[in-house]
């Protein structure tokens, strides 16, 4: 057997597994109360439309439907969410989901030692994708003597947090980015998921010179599609493009005729509606069944959109180590720890209420309740 490490790129050592996809490898999370996916309600797929909408699509397209398509997405696409979105067609670039979204960024700006800024929490497949180019992902205050390339952040119902900044932290962002001279990467997969308060404007929309705007399917049609778009300088679409160009020629072909019926004919804001009342439901019934069942010293965020909200245990309560008794016991979270690129805060968890069927929320928070208090209980004796 040759030593295969040795033909590892320098880069390999810095990839770095998703502790949640590996979750997703140990458990039938379908057997168990899993709070810990991102995953959105199959209920929403429109899978009564898709038998008519590929049909369409093959009929109205034809042979161009399979075929190879444009680097930067089919025209039809383009153009609906140009519109949708009130921006010139040549500020759109179809990516292959937003995941591809922050890689290609990644790729396209950061040398090994670069600094990407971030809130903390983040999103994890960012803090993946940063690592594995070898960036220094900093939240705070820079490091003496060093530039950011750029600010990495989810505006709009944070994952994991919940939380949505107010419209004077949008701007002090624009205004510092501005000042520091840093790009902003605006990662918005949650925008459109929203159950309360007003829409605050994109970060986009305030400083388009200096913003790449990412956008997804996955979270208003389906995730298997694997199709997002990036709004952003067509200056800098243009490396993109280039850059994407060896990543995968072009976004799925059939995928996007789809979604460009679905979203032109009007149908994708219909579904989008019905998808917003049934999360909304699903985030009031997870909030009164943790101000049901949770012990006194737990907290948690109250979120206005997106699939998750974010809990605090008492100082010194850790969910890394509580994790195998929770999924032995039938329920599953992801560790808050997971989301600071430090490690640090684990006495947090990650909880989504998109998933799960709202007639086993309540089995699963009193559980998952228990657990809690038993490990408070624990600490304290
Ligand atoms: C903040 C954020 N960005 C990007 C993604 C990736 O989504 P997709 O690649 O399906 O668009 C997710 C998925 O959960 C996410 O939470």
């Amino acid at each position: 057997m040759p030593d295969y490490r040795k033909f590892f790129s320098d880069d390999v050592p810095s990839f770095m597994r998703s502790p949640v996809r590996e979750i997703f490898r140990k458990v039938d999370l379908s057997a168990i109360y899993s709070f810990a996916g991102g995953y959105p309600s199959a209920e929403t797929f429109p899978l009564d439309r898709m038998q008519d909408l590929a049909g369409a699509v093959a009929r109205k397209y034809g042979a161009k439907a399979l075929q190879y398509g444009a680097t930067q997405g089919v025209p039809e696409l383009r153009e609906a969410v140009a519109a949708r979105c009130g921006v010139p067609v040549g500020n759109v670039q179809i990516t292959t989901s937003s995941q591809q979204g922050i890689d290609v960024c990644a790729r396209v700006f950061l040398n090994p030692g670069d600094v990407v800024l971030t809130t903390s929490p983040t999103y994890l497949g960012a803090i993946q994708s940063f690592r594995s180019y070898r960036a220094e992902i900093v939240s705070g205050e820079l490091p003496e003597g060093k530039k950011a390339k750029f600010f990495y952040v989810i505006p709009d119902f944070c994952n994991p947090s919940g939380e949505t900044m107010s419209l004077a932290e949008r701007e002090a962002l624009v205004e510092r980015a501005r000042r520091e001279d840093f790009l902003i990467v605006e990662d918005s997969p949650y925008r459109e998921l929203r159950y309360s308060g007003e829409p605050l404007p994109t970060i986009y929309s305030l400083a388009p010179e200096r913003t790449l705007h990412l956008g997804s399917f996955s979270k208003i049609f389906a995730p298997g599609l694997r199709l997002g778009w990036m709004l952003g300088p067509e200056e800098l679409l243009e490396q993109i493009y280039v850059c994407k160009q060896a990543l995968d020629l072009c976004p799925p072909v059939f995928d996007q005729y789809v979604a460009a019926e679905f979203l032109s004919s009007g149908e994708l804001d219909r579904n989008l509606a019905s998808t917003v009342a049934l999360y909304r439901r699903k985030r009031d019934l997870m909030l009164s069944l943790l101000e049901k069942y949770m012990p006194e010293g737990v907290s948690w965020t109250h979120p206005d959109g997106g699939l998750f909200l974010f809990v605090t245990l008492p100082e010194g309560v850790d969910t890394v180590a509580m994790y195998d008794e929770a999924l032995s016991a039938g329920v599953a979270y992801v560790a808050g720890s997971f989301f600071f690129t430090d490690g640090s805060h684990r006495n947090t968890m990650r909880l989504n209420f998109s998933f799960m069927d709202e007639g086993r929320m309540e089995p699963g928070i009193e559980l998952l309740s228990r657990i809690i208090s038993s490990a408070i209980w624990k600490k304290s004796h």
